[in-house]
């Protein structure tokens, strides 16, 4: 169109969109900062997710340097999150009890990406829809997900076009171990490694928030308990139950959790 306005930086980007998101719940200083980190979170989030669906895409094509390509992005935007933690670290326990109670029921439990994460990486755990009962779109888009194929389907898939024993865990398993002997298929073995290290280092992301959180509240309870109650079908906790309840006991007992488990498990029985 002959008067369209030329094109700028904050047009291009929707700027001043992005930067009329922010709604502070109360006066307190630090809640700016942790509205933004969390923003900033979820875009990522957003990233993280696209890249996957390209990369589980790449895969099943047999496209594998694609998918290495993309998951050294991955690999880096996971350690960009990672980085996000020491940033909310800088706001005292204290300064967040100024406006943590205005939070509850929400918490980063109700992450909707962070699922959607979850379930296209290959931890398709149905349980965590409980969470979304007060979001329909959320509850769709991860029920959607529980549909889709995830990046472990799109790696067996591989292997069997390649010819490779993958009808059962126990084929798969032997497959991986054989592969690690780095005698042929060395693309594959390099995939293998990109993917533990996607997996590894979301774990490592995972740990960091648990000791985040035990730095910032303790043994309280999480702002989402109750949402974390009917996940894990526990009954809502009585007075006294804290410790048990507490929102860093909930986030331990996630600390173990692996995307591909097999690819890890190959690691104890590799040999010379
Ligand atoms: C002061 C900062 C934070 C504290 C104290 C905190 C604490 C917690 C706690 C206690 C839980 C367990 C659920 C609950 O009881 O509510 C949780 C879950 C979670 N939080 Fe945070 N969090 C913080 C910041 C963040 C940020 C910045 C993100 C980024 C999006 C985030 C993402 C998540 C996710 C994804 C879960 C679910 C984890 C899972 O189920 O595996 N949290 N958080």
């Amino acid at each position: 169109m002959a008067d369209a306005p030329p094109l700028t930086y904050g047009r291009y980007l929707r700027v001043p969109d992005l930067l009329r998101l922010q709604h502070r719940l109360t006066e307190a200083h630090d809640e700016l900062q942790f509205i933004v980190v969390h923003q900033v979170f979820e875009l990522w989030f957003k990233l993280l997710l696209f890249e996957l669906e390209a990369i589980r895409a790449a895969i099943f094509a047999g496209d594998v340097g694609g998918a290495l390509h993309l998951l050294r992005r991955a690999h880096e935007i996971v350690k960009v999150l990672t980085t996000g933690w020491p940033v909310i670290e800088t706001m005292r326990p204290v300064d967040f009890l100024e406006f943590r109670s205005e939070l509850k029921p929400a918490s980063g439990f109700q992450s909707v990406q962070f699922r959607e994460i979850e379930y296209i990486s290959n931890l398709k755990d149905p349980k965590y829809l409980e969470a979304f009962r007060e979001d329909a779109e959320g509850a769709q888009r991860l029920r959607a997900r529980l549909e889709e194929p995830t990046l472990w389907d799109a790696f067996v898939a591989l292997l069997r076009s390649r010819g490779k024993p993958a009808g059962s865990d126990e084929e798969i398993l032997q497959t991986v171990i054989q592969l690690q002997r780095r005698t042929e298929d060395h693309d594959l073995y390099e995939l293998v490694e990109a993917l533990v290290t996607y997996d590894q280092l979301f774990a490592a992301w995972r740990a960091r928030h648990v000791l985040m959180t035990e730095r910032m509240i303790g043994a309280r309870p999480g702002t989402g308990q109750l949402a974390v109650a009917k996940v894990v079908g526990e009954e809502a906790p009585a007075p006294g139950e804290i410790e048990y309840f507490s929102g860093v006991h909930y986030l331990r007992t996630t600390t173990d959790k692996r995307f591909f488990p097999l690819l890890w498990e190959s690691r104890t029985f590799v040999e010379r």
